[in-house]
């Protein structure tokens, strides 16, 4: 064989010589050719070709993906919920009888799933199993060789003690990311169980939260459920996308506490600065307030290098949510100026530069809203931003709901649900261009549990009818339970 290709290339070696000048330039450059094609194999880059279908037409960018959700309550539904926005198939694992704890939590509709269960369960398949029972362990175990990807976010070791451990999962299949939310990382608390607020409290979010003379508070925004979620899910993606080079899986762990730090990082900054002096932007410094040891809670300063507030507009006294926030940015400083009726504080010395105001940023500020107090929050954001003021209204929920703009973009979504009727959701905040997120509603409790045992793990209809008759996907039998 090596030989037979030598003697090729002396051939093809000699008909090159004999080839006139002009087409031996033409042979040298198509020989040439096809090098790139080479290095990008080299690099683990060689693509297929460009879909020639219309954006949006050539699937989902994680179909494909099949994911053994064994989450409940929060933080690990938000990271699943993604993950079947983009297209992976999202098979949920829940309880026989009550299914995940939420789904009754805060119930609005008597007798239907509630909008916290709804709200982050959409675009997924429900499967009840009793993973306690054996024949369910056996059917979970199907379940884990059939998946690319297992989310769970039980407390510390509740799957260790059901047998499905890290190394056992692998071990059924290799392939396989586990992917896991807890409250700590590996340390003093890792046994803790963790709800949203500790988090935010562990994670340096509330001590630096709320106002200097009052206590510490914690945020309406879920940074620490929804927020971990979110880092889930890169880790899952990252880890998948690790797989097509190594045709291995790995283990992805989200601490809540480091999810919020992750998200408080800013704060972590400032603690650094304080060593070097007091820190300038925050209100305390210009009301000539002493810092502590520790980053002190700031009200709504800015957490940026531009100072800011929020200011009451036009309909405070009744409406609580009539309020801007308002940036005065160094450069539309004169811009400001003139707005407010206060042209002279672009040649002042004590106003005209950043450093001048910064010792008297309450007056400033106290002067601005004399004017926003004479508009309504969106006439403030108008006439802002004609003039490249950095401005942001105070959005209720009702007005948020109520936006057109969000539902245009798709989101906020109105799915309808055949227990509970319309409701709102959020959709797909990540836009992707070839892959339209189609949001659907949650699903009922164990509604594709048999579709899910014949189709997608193989069951004949006697095996399933055996299934059905040994307890492990159905609740278990109150008279039976109670003689026992
Ligand atoms: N069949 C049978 N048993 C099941 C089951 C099923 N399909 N699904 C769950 N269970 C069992 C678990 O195995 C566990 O059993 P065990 O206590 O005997 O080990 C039990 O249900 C309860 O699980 P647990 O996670 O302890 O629930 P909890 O309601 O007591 O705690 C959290 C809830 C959120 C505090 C806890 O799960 C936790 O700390 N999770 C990690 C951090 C996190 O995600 N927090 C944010 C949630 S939004």
């Amino acid at each position: 064989m090596a030989k037979s290709k030598a003697k090729k290339a002396k051939v093809k070696r000699a008909s090159a010589k004999k080839a006139p000048a002009k087409k031996r330039i033409v042979k040298l450059r198509a020989a040439k050719k096809p090098a790139p094609k080479k290095v990008a194999a080299k690099n683990g880059n060689g693509l297929p070709k460009p879909s020639s279908k219309a954006w949006g037409a050539a699937g989902k960018a994680l179909d494909g993906v099949r994911i053994l959700d064994f989450t409940h309550v929060q933080s690990g539904p938000t990271c699943t919920q993604l993950l079947a926005y983009m297209g992976a198939d999202c098979i949920k694992i829940e309880r026989p009888g009550g299914g995940d704890i939420t789904r009754g939590q805060l119930r609005d509709v008597k007798g239907a799933d509630s909008l916290y269960f709804t709200m982050l369960n959409g675009n997924k398949r429900s499967i009840t199993i009793d993973s306690k029972h054996p024949k369910g362990k056996e059917i979970l175990e199907r379940l884990v060789k059939a998946c690319d990807v297992l989310v769970e976010n039980f407390a510390p070791g509740a799957l260790d003690r059901v047998g499905f451990t890290w190394e056992y999962v692998h071990k059924l299949n290799p392939r396989i990311v586990m992917a896991s939310v807890k409250g700590f990382g590996p340390g003093p608390y890792e046994e803790c169980k963790v709800y949203e607020n500790i988090a935010q409290c562990a994670g340096g979010a509330a001590s630096t939260t709320g106002f200097r003379e009052g206590p510490p508070l914690v945020t309406g925004a879920q940074i620490g459920d929804s927020g971990t979620g979110l880092h889930l899910a890169l880790g899952i993606v990252s880890a998948l996308y690790q797989r097509n080079r190594t045709g291995r899986g790995q283990r992805v762990l989200c601490a809540m506490q480091d999810g919020v730090l992750n998200l408080a990082r800013v704060k972590l900054r400032d603690q650094q600065r304080l060593k070097h002096g007091p820190l300038t932007e925050y209100s305390q410094y210009g009301e000539g307030i002493p810092f502590g040891k520790a980053v002190p809670r700031a009200g709504n300063d800015s957490g940026g290098g531009q100072p800011a507030w929020l200011l009451k507009c036009k309909g405070w006294e009744t409406d609580p949510d009539a309020y801007i926030y308002f940036i005065t940015q160094a450069p539309v400083w004169s811009e400001i100026c003139d707005l407010i009726g206060k042209p002279e504080w672009k040649t002042d010395p004590d106003y005209a530069t950043p450093p001048a105001r910064l010792p008297r940023l309450k007056f400033i500020f106290d002067t601005i809203e004399q004017w926003t107090m004479t508009k309504t929050k969106f006439e403030v954001m108008d006439i802002c931003n004609q003039h490249d003021i950095p401005v942001g209204p105070i959005l209720s929920m009702k007005e948020i709901a109520e936006e057109k703009s969000l539902r245009d973009t798709g989101t906020v979504v109105e799915v309808d649900h055949p227990t509970r009727g319309k409701y709102l959701t959020v959709g797909n905040p990540i836009k992707l261009s070839d892959s339209p997120c189609d949001v659907q509603r949650s699903p009922l409790l164990g509604e594709h549990t048999d579709e899910i045992l014949s189709k997608v793990l193989g069951y004949s209809a006697k095996e399933l009818a055996e299934i059905k008759a040994s307890g492990a996907i159905t609740p278990p039998d109150k008279s039976r339970a109670e003689a026992a």
